[in-house]
């Protein structure tokens, strides 16, 4: 797990993990890279990667209702900003970790911290 919300796209290696075709507008799409968990959401045409897991007891994130650019724990309400990983509402307090996406030649790429 990492210790800060946004992981530093330059020191990121991106991985491919769908086509645009495979996420369109609205729709989320759940992977898992190693044994990473993540949650890469379509809200308006920009992608957003977050860890798919809630700081507050470690439920999965990934399922809740997504309001605007927030994300609802399904389990107890708390928010997060899906650019950022930030913690906005109790009772989370900490930040997920938020990571960088991009698109290339029609594919969906995740930035990962390296090693
Ligand atoms: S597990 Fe997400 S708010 Fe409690």
């Amino acid at each position: 797990m990492f210790n800060y919300a946004m992981a530093d796209p330059e020191a990121c290696e991106f991985i491919t993990v769908a086509s645009v075709d495979e996420l369109p507008n609205g729709e989320r799409l759940f992977i898992e890279i190693d044994d990473l968990a993540l949650v890469v959401f379509n809200i308006a045409g920009e992608y957003f990667a977050i860890a798919d897991l809630c700081s507050h007891d470690d439920g999965p994130l990934g399922d809740g209702e997504v309001d605007d650019h927030q994300v609802v724990c399904p389990r107890h309400g708390a928010r997060f900003d899906v650019r950022t990983g930030k913690a906005l509402t109790l009772p989370a307090v900490e930040d997920i970790p938020a990571y960088p996406v991009r698109v290339r030649a029609g594919e969906i790429e995740v930035g990962l911290p390296r090693e």
